[in-house]
């Protein structure tokens, strides 16, 4: 019997192992390199002012995020592009090769790391924190799973009791995912920070949106389609939970991470230059290529635009 923390880890390492992004889900990136240029806008306003600023990206996927950013400073922000260290925390090897391979035009550029490294700039992720294992709990009783069944039994670990009674997560008939991973990497992402901001996007809640989703959130993916019994369903397959915003801004205060920013991803996007730019070529444009570019912007504005936020921490001393 395991903890269904301990099967979510393992199903996601698995996962990763050996899965390309985009052949069961796709992310934004994956969708159109608006995103990467709209992202690039926003990490320029946080990094202008540094002499040497780095981004590190938490969990790199195919590697097209960093592609589109990169790109973007280059030929946008030539001033800063220069002085600018980008960084990639990975722990797939079989999406790091796809990483280098898809990065080659940037060698210099752009390193590989799988530990986090001490950095002034902006440490940040789309569709990171997601990946991370949830402890599943309901009415004082945690998840577990043992061969292909689902089991309540004790709490595993008492940082569970803690949060819970922190955040104020009383209802009895409510099943709740407790992330201890997500609140370890936001400590870590706190003290690896000399100087900057960490900025998360992912699909997610805060706590007063938290009555939409009674049976919790934790979702397998395979093949674009949702996986009905995670716990029978033969692996490899992708398995997500929402991010709670309201633990990362609550548990931001306590490791020094001040929030600054925290809005729906629409909004994020509309309010870059290159994104509205973007959208305004594409929507004049008779060409059959551009015509489906403007149909995925239209697709990551409307279907991602309110699912997803954006969180901007900036590191304070704590
Ligand atoms: C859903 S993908 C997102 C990829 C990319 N950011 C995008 O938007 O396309 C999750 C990424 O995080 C990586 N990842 C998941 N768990 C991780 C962990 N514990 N440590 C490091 N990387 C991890 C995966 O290998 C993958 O690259």
């Amino acid at each position: 019997m395991k903890s269904f923390k301990d099967f979510m880890k393992e199903r996601v390492k698995e996962y990763y192992s050996s899965t390309k992004i985009g052949r069961d889900f796709f992310t934004a990136p994956e969708l159109d390199r608006a995103f990467g240029m709209a992202l690039s806008d926003h990490l320029y306003q946080l990094i202008h002012d540094m002499s040497s600023p780095a981004l590190l990206e938490l969990g790199g996927g195919n590697g097209s995020l960093a592609y589109d950013i990169l790109s973007t400073f280059k030929s946008k922000y030539p001033n800063i592009y220069p002085h600018l260290t980008y960084y990639i925390y990975e722990s797939s090897p079989y999406l790091l090769a796809l990483q280098k391979e898809r990065l080659k035009e940037f060698e210099g550029k752009v390193f590989w790391t799988c530990e986090l490294i001490p950095l002034e700039g902006v440490i940040f992720s789309n569709e990171f924190f997601d990946c991370l294992p949830v402890h599943v709990v309901k009415d004082g009783k945690e998840l577990y799973v043992d061969n292909g069944k689902e089991l309540w039994g004790p709490i595993s670990d008492e940082r569970i009791s803690l949060f819970l009674e922190r955040m104020n997560y009383k209802d009895k008939n409510h099943v709740i995912e407790v992330c201890l991973e997500c609140l370890d990497f936001l400590k870590a992402i706190s003290q690896h920070l000399l100087k900057g901001y960490h900025l998360l996007i992912d699909y997610g809640y805060t706590s007063n949106e938290m009555h939409r989703y009674v049976e919790g959130t934790v979702v397998g993916y395979k093949s674009h389609k949702v996986v009905k019994d995670i716990v029978k369903e033969a692996p490899p397959f992708d398995i997500t939970v929402m991010v709670n915003f309201s633990a990362v801004v609550e548990y931001g205060k306590e490791v020094g991470l001040k929030t600054v920013y925290l809005n729906n991803l629409r909004d994020f996007l509309i309010s870059s230059p290159s994104f509205l730019e973007e959208l305004e070529r594409l929507s004049l444009s008779q060409d059959s290529e551009d015509i489906e570019r403007l149909s995925r912007l239209k697709t990551m504005l409307v279907s991602m635009g309110d699912r997803f936020k954006v969180l901007v921490q900036e590191k304070v001393s704590s």
